[in-house]
Order: C-alpha cells, then sequence, then structure tokens
C-alpha cells in the first residue's frame, strides 16, 4: 500500500544533484515521488546531494544515446518504470560566434537538446503505454530572447520548444504530457560564472530585481507534473522575473 498519494510514481531529473536540478528533485520528493537523479562527472557532489536529500544519484552523460537506454534501465531496475521525466541537464559554453569553435557549438547542441531527445525516446513508449506520463523539458529566456554570446545555448534551447510542442502532439492521446519552462537567470553555479560586470548588467533589467531562486522553477516543474495538470501539455511557462514577456 502506497504510504503517499503520488508513492507509485518514478520521477527522474537529469542535471539533477546541483543547481535547478536538485531544486526539482527535492520538489518531487516532496511531492512523494520516488526520485532518481542523473549527473555527468562530479562524483563527490552528487555523493553529497545523495546523502543530504536521500535521493539516487546515477551517472551518465546524456548526450550519450546508449548511455540513456541503459542508464533509464538501472533506474528502472532499481525503482521502477519513469512515469516523470525532467529534462534539465544543460551545459554553456558561450562565446560569440566569431570565436565560438565548432567543438563548443557541438557540445551544447548534444547535452542541451539531444540530451531531451536521448532521454524522452527511452521513456515514451512505456508511458503511452501505460497511459499515463510528464516531461517537462527545461529551456531558457535565452532560448526566447536570444543572448548576445550564445548561439550555440540559445538555439537549442529554442529547439527544446519545437521538441516540446511536436512530443506534446504525439502523447496527447496517451495521457502524456509534455511541457517546456523557461527560466529566467538563477541563483546557480551557471550563472555565478558570467563575469561579474555582464551579471551586473543583466539583473539591472530584470524587473523583479533580483535573481531567481531554483525553488521558483523547480515548483513550476512540478506543478507541470502533478496529476491535476493532465490538461495542460505542449505549453512554456516562462519563470524570469517580467525580464522577458513572450
Ligand atoms: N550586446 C552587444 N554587444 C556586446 C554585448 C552585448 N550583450 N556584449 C559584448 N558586446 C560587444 C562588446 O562591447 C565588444 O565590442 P567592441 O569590440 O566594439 O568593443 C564585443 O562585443 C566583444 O565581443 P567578443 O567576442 O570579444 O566578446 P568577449 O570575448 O569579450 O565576451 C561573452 C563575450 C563571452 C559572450 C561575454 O560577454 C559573456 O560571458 N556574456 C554573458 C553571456 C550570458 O549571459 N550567458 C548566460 C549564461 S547563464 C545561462 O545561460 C542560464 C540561462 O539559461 C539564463
Amino acid at each position: 500500500m502506497a504510504s503517499t498519494p503520488n508513492a507509485h510514481r518514478v520521477a527522474l531529473v537529469t542535471g539533477g544533484t546541483t543547481g535547478i536540478g536538485a531544486a526539482i528533485c527535492r520538489a518531487f520528493h516532496q511531492a512523494g515521488y520516488a526520485v532518481a537523479a542523473t549527473y555527468t562527472h562530479d562524483d563527490a557532489r552528487a555523493d553529497a546531494f545523495s546523502k543530504a536529500s536521500g535521493i539516487a544519484a546515477f551517472k551518465w552523460s546524456v548526450a550519450d544515446y546508449q548511455a540513456c537506454v541503459d542508464g533509464i534501465a538501472r533506474v528502472t531496475a532499481a525503482l521502477g518504470p519513469v512515469d516523470i521525466l525532467a529534462n534539465n541537464a544543460g551545459i554553456t559554453r558561450d562565446a560569440s560566434l566569431a570565436k565560438m569553435q565548432p567543438e563548443q557549438w557541438r557540445e551544447v547542441i548534444d547535452v542541451n537538446l539531444s540530451g531531451c531527445f536521448n532521454m524522452a525516446h527511452a521513456v515514451f513508449a512505456g508511458m503511452r503505454a501505460r497511459k499515463w506520463g510528464r516531461i517537462v523539458n527545461i529551456s531558457s529566456i535565452n532560448g526566447q530572447a536570444g543572448q548576445f554570446g550564445q548561439t550555440n545555448y540559445s538555439a537549442a534551447k529554442a529547439g527544446i520548444l519545437g521538441f516540446t510542442k511536436a512530443l506534446a502532439l504525439e502523447g496527447a492521446r496517451d495521457g502524456v504530457t509534455v511541457n517546456a519552462v523557461a527560466p529566467g537567470y538563477t541563483d546557480t553555479d551557471m550563472v555565478r560564472a558570467v563575469p561579474a560586470d555582464v551579471l551586473a548588467k543583466i539583473v539591472a533589467r530584470i524587473p523583479v530585481g533580483r535573481l531567481a531562486r531554483p525553488e521558483e522553477i523547480a515548483r513550476c516543474v512540478a506543478f507541470l507534473c502533478a496529476e491535476e495538470a493532465s490538461y495542460i501539455t505542449g505549453a512554456t511557462l516562462s519563470v524570469n522575473g517580467g525580464q522577458y514577456m513572450a
């Protein structure tokens, strides 16, 4: 007998041991789901996250299709089939186009955009067969508005919006919703890596007057994954303090 209403749901969060992903994991945990996080390289951080949260962490790169297939099989063996997928893993390799190397383009597209395909591909058929699923893809304000120095990242994050809408159509009949959340600048390591003078100018243009907190993004993801959100699909939820009104 399930101890909480959602205990039979398994949620998987990519890039789940830090930043927005860790906040999504905690929100899912609080909602009562069985939660798994993926991470790519930092074992010590993943161990610390798992110890502090009680959430299992699994290591693989979302950019590697076969690693996703194998990794999801491991999660399924440990927790059960994946009902909820938050495609959160993302990287930046910022440079103006003039300075951007092909490798910087490829890495960002492979992780941020192809990673969504790789992960969704491995769970989507099962969700449809079970007639229930939630996929939330983390886009960005910079995929909606563009950002100097981010042709790679903006392209990937805009691509996620099209991917989301197309997949929403394919899941709708079978109870699988697919939505995007587009965060603004959020207080994470990724944003703290932006040069301080550049970041100060960006924050000065945010109507709310500050960075987002990861928890403010996570609660939107949890909202879209709830049982009651079954009629929301193909949507983009912008969470950016008023910085860009799509
Ligand atoms: N708009 C217009 N011109 C700009 C500009 C801007 N925003 N930023 C720089 N320039 C101009 C400079 O004034 C300079 O012009 P001059 O040559 O005439 O002096 C020129 O562009 C410099 O170009 P460079 O290619 O030499 O740029 P750079 O090497 O100095 O650095 C950069 C460029 C790496 C993009 C740096 O500006 C930067 O890191 N910007 C921040 C990018 C950013 O916001 N990233 C977000 C990361 S967080 C994230 O992505 C999470 C999320 O989802 C929100």
